[in-house]
């Protein structure tokens, strides 16, 4: 089965109004050049504080759909600082990303909690980015596989089989994350391969054929064309290049 490749920019916390605004504006000037039948579906996940001004802007530019960078999986309440799904569905939010390992490392976040909210944004029809990824320590020590089985395993419990064929994992190793050193291309593939086993192993060879699964880490215009010739790889969760409306470009080009 063909699956749709993604290429999705995580500004994280990066862009006042006027940057957000000349970023998206030299996106959204970029891809009205491309031939949308052979685009990936293009994402852009800006700040919470930036959200609602890309909405309004991106509204009528099919090209592009919009993530936000967290949430909180309680319907509403006594959450002082937090963000809930409703709010996010107000401005047509499609994906949300989830499990960074900025977040499990900076902010404590538990494979409970990240699976309470890939659960919550199922629920309300919205698409997880469900983040996974090793440690330097972890991936010299040989053990890269069964973390990955842990963190994956963990993550979708509960969650019905169509609802998983939707959603999409994003393999970062956290090594690999600004540093400007990316997974060998082929080492990536044969990972994310890995990560397939254990979707069919928890659920069937024809939902693990379906989930898209992407690679992050120092992924740039020089790297995407390997990687995305690798069979595994279904796109890129992109940082530090994806805040350049030029190289973002370049990786969507990259990526057709
Ligand atoms: P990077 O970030 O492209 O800057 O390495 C990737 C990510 O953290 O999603």
């Amino acid at each position: 089965m063909a699956r749709r490749p993604i290429i999705a920019g995580n500004w994280k916390m990066h862009n006042n109004k006027a940057q957000a605004k000349e970023l998206i504006d030299g996106i959204m000037y970029g891809v009205s050049q491309l031939d949308a039948s052979k685009m990936p579906e293009v994402v852009v996940a800006p700040t919470y504080t930036a959200l609602w001004q890309v909405y309004d802007l991106i509204k009528n530019e099919p090209k592009i759909a919009l993530s936000a960078q967290n949430v909180n999986p309680n319907p509403s309440g006594a959450y002082t600082g937090e963000v809930s799904l409703d709010m996010l569905a107000d401005f047509n939010v499609k994906f949300v990303i989830i499990g960074h390992s900025e977040r499990r490392q900076m902010f404590g976040e538990t494979d409970e909690f990240i699976n309470q909210k890939a659960v919550a944004i199922l629920e309300k029809g919205l698409i997880p980015i469900i983040c996974c990824g090793e440690t330097l320590e972890q991936r010299e020590a040989g053990v890269t596989d069964a973390h990955l089985e842990e963190q994956i395993t963990k993550a979708l419990k509960g969650i019905s089989a169509d609802d998983v064929k939707k959603s999409v994992i994003a393999y970062e190793p956290i090594w690999a994350i600004g540093t400007g050193k990316s997974c060998d291309a082929v080492e990536a593939n044969r990972t994310i391969g890995e990560i397939r086993k254990v979707v069919a192993k928890l659920y069937s060879a024809d939902v693990a054929d379906a989930i898209r699964i992407l690679y992050g880490g120092s992924v740039k215009p020089s790297t995407i064309v390997e990687q995305m010739a690798q069979p595994e790889i279904d796109g890129g969760l992109i940082g530090g290049a994806s805040l350049q409306a030029d190289s973002f470009v370049d990786l969507i080009k990259g990526a057709m």
